[in-house]
């Protein structure tokens, strides 16, 4: 795809009118930090350089007329409104209808005219490289600039990841800002180190001899229709972990202590370190399962008042919710972000690798968010040379990252290809070509005018 293809596309579709502008929003891979982001824990992510582009321009009248070079996206109008209502679960109008509801509440936009938008991507959907978030993205930047205030320096973009964050949670999940954050704020030869509350990065370079290959389990999980109730659960558990912690900290020092998310246990008035941390976390939770009925008594607060408040819970009979599990991961895992950091700093790709099968490990075994393909995929990964393979995402299905010598890529290819795609548990998993299953990606500058 190409600024040309893309503008004789819009042009073709909208009767000969010719585009005001083009935009690209790239994927992103996630290399380390998994289900802790919706917590404000740090995360690991990279821009990739496949790309959601829209090309756009102005309308006089308040509607948005959305088209895709997908045929599987069918075209769709909706009007400008205080409160522009959702198309049905699942319609990909929401991830559009999301990025222009939340300008025009965060911006005062109201008054902007619609626009004629054209979408193409060679991002694949549903396999946990934020195709939505870039179409969320892509249509922002679209948005803004037919309303004549295109994205312009650091502070904008920072302060649109937060808006779209936000304003994702329209189309129904739960998610917290990795997504938009490293959509907006990519840097070509980095990985970025993401904080948030507020949000903040640090670019990671990556060492020359590895490269970053992404494998794709053949199945999908669409974060945005059948995968949703699985991947709420997870910020369900984790409000539910926060107010147990805050309820354990204010025991132990004060009923003044109070934080809004997880991350303020290490950056709130608290200011703990990991070992202080990991105390606290583990005085709140004493045993591996509980019964919402206990975690009310702990609160002293109502059950059906608990389950309004995390409606997202799993439905529970008995003993059954996994909190502990869930708690260990949230801050295990911020320091596995922080130990991938240092190691791709030093280029100790080996250690980095390492932390990344803990990470798969823990989002397997204490999460239970990988499928029996994902976990079939990181083992072949790490029998053809690999430093390091994880799922990447939301999990449910979708990619795997891997961290691969540079030297390496195209054995590495060619092997889980051959093990993998033609023999193992992703044959027949409709892919024809090895290229549409296995790509190497490289970090990508964040979106963009063309
Ligand atoms: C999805 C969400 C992110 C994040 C990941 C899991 O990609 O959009 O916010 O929670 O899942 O780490």
């Amino acid at each position: 795809m190409n600024v040309q293809l893309v503008t004789s596309r819009f042009e073709e579709i909208y009767a000969g009118g010719v585009p005001s502008g083009v935009c690209q929003a790239p994927g992103r891979v996630n290399l380390i930090g998994e289900h802790i982001d919706y917590s404000g824990l740090a995360v690991l992510p990279m821009a990739i350089d496949r790309y959601v582009w829209a090309a756009f321009r102005p309308r006089t009248d308040n509607s948005i007329h959305l088209a895709s070079d997908d045929a599987a996206y069918a075209p769709t109008v909706f009007d400008l409104s205080d409160a522009i209502q959702p198309a049905p679960p699942g319609d990909w109008s929401n991830y559009a209808r999301a990025a222009v509801q939340a300008l025009n509440h965060a911006l005062d936009l109201n008054a902007a005219h619609g626009m004629d938008v054209f979408i193409a991507s060679d991002l694949p959907a549903a396999s946990g490289l934020s195709s939505s978030t870039a179409l969320v993205v892509a249509t922002a930047m679209a948005y803004l600039s037919c309303a004549g205030r295109p994205l312009e320096d650091e502070a904008d973009r920072k302060r649109m990841a937060e808006i779209l964050a936000e304003g994702e949670q329209y189309v129904g999940t739960k998610s917290g800002g990795m997504d938009q954050a490293a959509i907006l704020l990519g840097q070509a030869n980095a990985a970025l180190k993401i904080d948030f509350d507020p949000l903040r990065y640090e670019t990671i370079s990556m060492p020359d001899e590895c490269a970053v290959v992404v494998c794709h389990s053949g199945v999908n999980a669409n974060k945005g229709g059948d995968a949703q109730s699985d991947y709420n659960r997870g910020p369900a558990m984790c409000g539910l972990i926060r107010e147990l912690v805050e309820h354990h900290a204010q025991q132990e020092f004060g009923d003044e202590i109070e934080f809004a998310t997880l991350g303020e246990i290490w950056s709130g008035p608290l200011c703990l370190t990991h070992s202080e941390a990991a105390e606290l976390f583990e005085g709140a939770l004493t045993k591996d399962h509980y019964s919402l009925a206990e975690v009310a008594a702990t609160l002293g607060a109502d059950e059906s008042a608990l389950r309004e408040r995390w409606p997202n819970l799993p439905a529970t009979t008995g003993d059954e919710l996994p909190l502990r599990a869930w708690s260990r991961h949230q801050y295990q895992e911020l320091r596995r972000v922080e130990k991938t950091r240092d190691a791709l700093l030093c280029n100790d790709l080996a250690g980095a690798g390492q932390l990344m099968l803990e990470s798969h490990a823990s989002c397997s075994e204490a999460l239970c968010v990988s499928t029996r393909e994902l976990d079939a995929l990181v083992k072949t990964a790490m029998a053809n040379g690999a430093y390091g393979a994880r799922l990447t995402g939301a999990g449910f299905g979708g990619c795997t990252v891997n961290l691969v010598p540079k030297n390496l890529v195209a054995t590495f290819i060619d092997a889980v290809w051959s093990q993998y795609y033609e023999a193992g548990p992703g044959s027949n998993r409709g892919f024809s070509a090895p290229e549409h299953a296995i790509f190497e990606v490289a970090p990508a500058n964040g979106a963009a005018y063309r």
